[in-house]
């Protein structure tokens, strides 16, 4: 299966690179390094420096991938709150370019949420079904 990653030179990605590359897959990453690493991957990984945000990028890496791991985003509640607007564009429109860019080619699309988006609830484990 050839796989884009999207973040994929953060912390999940790129263990996720490396266990997919492990696995025989092929993987592309994009991030754009605004908090993640290119010491994180291995050169066995093919990488683009670019944004979520950049759609004729994302138009062209999308080309023959079968599968999206979409784990681009600006973590961290305070960051949001500081600064909503850069959030809000990579977090929410970067998100939708994704998939919109996977509709585009009939890619399957993997999303990782946040337990921010449970608040400050404290109960543990946390599931979907539970609101703030
Ligand atoms: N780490 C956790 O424990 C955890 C748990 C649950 C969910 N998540 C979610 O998984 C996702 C990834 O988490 P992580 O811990 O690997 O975060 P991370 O910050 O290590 O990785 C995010 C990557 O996205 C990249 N990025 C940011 N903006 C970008 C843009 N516009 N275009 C391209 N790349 C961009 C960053 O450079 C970074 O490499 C996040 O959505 C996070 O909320 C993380």
């Amino acid at each position: 299966m050839r796989l884009l990653i999207t973040g994929g030179a953060g912390f999940i990605g790129s263990n996720l690179a490396e266990l997919a590359v492990a696995s025989g897959h092929d993987v592309v990453v994009l991030d754009d390094l605004s908090t993640g690493y290119l010491d994180n991957l291995g050169a066995y990984v093919e990488f683009v420096e670019g944004s979520i945000l950049d759609k004729d990028r994302l138009a062209s890496m999308v080309r023959g991938v079968d599968s999206i791991v979409h784990l681009a985003a600006l973590g961290s509640v305070p960051r949001s709150i500081a600064n909503p607007g850069a959030t809000h564009a990579v977090n929410t429109n970067g998100t939708f370019a994704v998939l919109e860019a996977a509709r585009s080619v009939g890619a399957h699309v993997v999303f990782s949420s946040s337990s921010s988006v449970y608040g400050m609830n404290p109960a543990l484990p946390k599931h979907e079904r539970e609101w703030v």
